[in-house]
């Protein structure tokens, strides 16, 4: 299927999707958000899909944010409604089983630091500018960046990044742990791209069930965490890729795994 405002690309089991619309520095509007959950819906969750990179076109933005100017003119339910709808589909990009991977090559701003905070693991380029501008606009943060931010950053961090409303620099952003590693802007894709091949090549069940124990252990407390962790240890050695890869590793040879 082909979409207005994102680029789709899968090559040896590592989608790419790259939010397509240099010229409002890619910021997102219904119809690219949109189109973004119908992607996560219809094609991250093919089987050929092993990993995840999200990345914005052009050199100067990830995400600029939500769609100011599709914003000015909302009624308070339409903005409602427009929040309500970004959170779904941040809610299921984060719970896709498939881990993603954020390549950050400019501004992230507002939904576009959002969109990070949604996603596994976030690459930044030298050139990259987090932040949560929406005070700037009389607005606040909509699609988890009262919430989100706070579980990464803490809670008197995520404050001051908001109630400012000022930029961070990708060194700063990497301090505070909003992304892990900052690389020159012409080596940032395919860093991300090769961490993706790299659990593109591990068992994906294991995968999957690893992000799942992760994710959900974030959000309780530690017993219920190791808890899940358990079952999910539990339920892996249901697997055929198990057996596969514990006995590659005993047989001393590379693990074919077939998502079984
Ligand atoms: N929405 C719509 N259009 C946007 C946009 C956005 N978020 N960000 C940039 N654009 C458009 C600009 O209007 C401009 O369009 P024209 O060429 O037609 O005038 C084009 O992209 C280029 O932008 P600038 O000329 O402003 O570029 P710059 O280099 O001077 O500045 C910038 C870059 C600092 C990122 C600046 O564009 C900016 O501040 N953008 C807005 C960032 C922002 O406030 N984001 C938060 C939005 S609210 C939100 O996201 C709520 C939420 O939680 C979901």
């Amino acid at each position: 299927m082909a979409y207005d405002n994102i680029l789709w690309t899968v090559e040896d089991g590592v989608a790419v999707l790259t939010l397509n619309r240099p010229k409002a520095l890619n910021a997102l509007d219904s119809k690219t958000l949109g189109e973004l959950d119908a992607i996560l819906q219809a094609e991250a969750a093919a089987p050929g899909v092993r990993a995840l990179v999200l990345t914005g076109a052009g050199d100067k933005a990830f995400v600029a944010g939500a769609d100011i100017a599709e914003m000015s003119r909302m009624s308070p339910q339409q903005a409602q409604a427009f929040a309500a709808f970004g959170q779904r589909v941040f809610a299921r990009l984060e719970a896709l089983p498939v881990p993603t991977l954020a390549a950050v090559n400019g501004y992230a701003l507002g939904g576009g630091s959002e969109l990070a905070l949604a996603c596994d693991l976030v690459y930044a380029s030298e050139r990259a500018r987090f932040g949560q501008p929406e005070v700037n606009l009389g607005l606040v943060p909509s699609w988890g960046g009262t919430q989100r931010l706070a579980r990464r950053v803490g809670p008197m961090r995520a404050l001051e990044i908001v109630l400012t409303g000022e930029m961070y620099e990708a060194p700063r952003a990497r301090e505070l742990g909003l992304c892990l590693d900052v690389l020159p802007a012409d080596r940032l894709l395919a860093h991300a791209v090769a961490k993706a091949r790299v659990i593109a090549s591990r068992g994906p069940l294991a995968v999957a069930a690893a992000k799942r124990a992760l994710r959900a252990g974030a959000d309780h407390g530690l017993a219920q965490g190791l808890a899940l962790e358990a079952e999910a240890f539990g339920l892996i050695f249901a697997t055929q890729d198990m057996r596969e890869g514990t006995a590659a590793f005993l047989e001393k040879r590379p693990a074919r795994f077939q998502g079984k």
